[in-house]
């Protein structure tokens, strides 16, 4: 049997070695905390569950959805834009159901790059930006996110052949992994770049509404001229616990909508009505829930602070996103670091590369765990360090 390439063509998965560790580690019975996935700990809201079980024991919710989704749903998402973000979208053109950003960010590549284009994608950052493009046939052209630039890929820096080519741009902010919010006027000069190289930018906006330090993060649909030249990806799976329920909105340029929708009637059949309905009671009754978790990681967040100043790790806390990015200490690769940290503490930590070659030399630490659970990790990791037992 033979296997298409494309899958070859990914980068090779950075936690695989990880994985063996936790596994053989675990199998000696230490109790591995992992500080390493985003998945939140805590549980989906109540209404949006009571909204779920009552829809799905309604048999006319059993049915094909259409990709266009339910009037109710769009409806509730034209009207959450509005009221958060002052943004308006037209419920009919500019707004479709999404099965989860990571599907939104896969199927739009497919929707807008073809084999030759070039896909401008940031460096560190999610992995699908990377899979996305290379499964549609095209090259990846990173751009990197750098400390000293508010982790903000420079635009101006990228060569005029490959702008040329490119096709397509990803932004994410506030940002995974690096938890960077956006600068006043990036998304300005984005979309100055984007007409000027005629491009479409594709903003990921999973992490707008875990924000902390009263900072609320904007969308991008805000700034003048975005429905002109791209779309955002929104999605309830960080700010209402609900990653497990595969729900998510693709708004913005009602041709790139319509693009999408288009290709995915041919590809799934839609979000199953019930969580249609479970997301509308996210959106509307649970709508402040997510306030209610940003304080939760913003307690954690401290407390990380805290323990990483305790322990010479120097960090800018983030203003949004459950997610510290954090430089190794010297002596150390990402990878050596996450190994050591693991073989020595238990502890699961990310290795910057598993976002991007620009990772390395970090690690990101995620707060989806319970605070007790946290308290203990940074401290094995504290005493670690401290009796000097993590030294190359
Ligand atoms: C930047 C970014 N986009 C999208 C997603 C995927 O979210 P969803 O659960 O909606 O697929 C994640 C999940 O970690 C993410 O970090």
């Amino acid at each position: 049997m033979r296997f298409a390439k494309r899958l070859d063509a990914v980068p090779p998965y950075l936690f695989a070695e990880l994985e063996r560790k936790i596994a053989e580690k675990r199998r000696e019975g230490v109790e591995v905390i992992s500080l390493g996935i985003g998945d939140p700990d805590l549980p989906t809201p109540e209404p949006v569950v009571e909204a779920l079980a009552e829809a799905a024991r309604d048999p006319s919710t059993h049915q094909y959805p259409s990709n266009q989704g339910s009037e109710e749903f769009r409806t509730a998402g034209a009207d959450f834009y509005r009221e958060r973000f002052g943004v308006e979208l037209d419920p009919a053109s500019e707004l479709v159901p999404a099965l989860g950003g990571k599907e939104a960010v896969g199927h739009v590549c497919l929707a807008l790059l073809d084999p030759g284009d070039i896909c401008l994608s940031p460096d560190p950052g999610y992995p699908p930006y990377t899979s996305g493009p290379l499964f549609s046939g095209a090259e990846v052209h990173y751009l990197p996110l750098e400390e000293a630039n508010g982790f903000l890929p420079e635009l101006d820096a990228v060569p005029q052949e490959v702008a040329a080519r490119a096709n397509l741009l990803f932004l994410n902010y506030p940002n995974n992994p690096t938890g960077a919010i956006v600068q006043p006027g990036y998304f300005e000069q984005a979309i100055e770049f984007a007409r000027r190289h005629d491009l479409a930018v594709v903003h990921d906006n999973a992490y707008s509404e875990i924000c902390f330090d009263g900072y609320r993060a904007p969308s991008f649909l805000e700034t003048p001229g975005a429905k002109e030249v791209g779309i955002e990806i929104f999605s309830p799976s960080k700010g209402w616990n609900m990653t497990g329920w595969r729900s998510g909105i693709v708004a913005g340029n009602a041709e790139i909508v319509e693009h999408f929708r288009q290709l995915k009637t041919n590809l799934d059949s839609g979000m199953f009505e019930a969580v249609q309905h479970a997301t509308v009671a996210a959106l509307t009754e649970a709508r402040d829930f997510p306030r209610e978790m940003s304080e939760v990681y913003r307690r954690r967040r401290d407390l990380v602070a805290e323990a990483l100043a305790a322990i010479g790790l120097p960090v800018e806390p983030p203003r949004a996103t459950p997610y510290f990015w954090v430089r190794v200490p010297e002596g150390y690769t990402s990878e050596s670091f996450a190994g050591l940290v693991l073989e020595q503490a238990g502890v699961v930590v990310s290795p910057g590369p598993a976002y991007g070659p620009s990772g390395e030399g970090f690690f990101r630490i995620s707060l989806t765990v319970p605070d007790d659970q946290l308290q203990v990790a940074v401290r094995r990791i504290e005493t670690s360090l401290q009796a000097g037992i993590l030294k190359t």
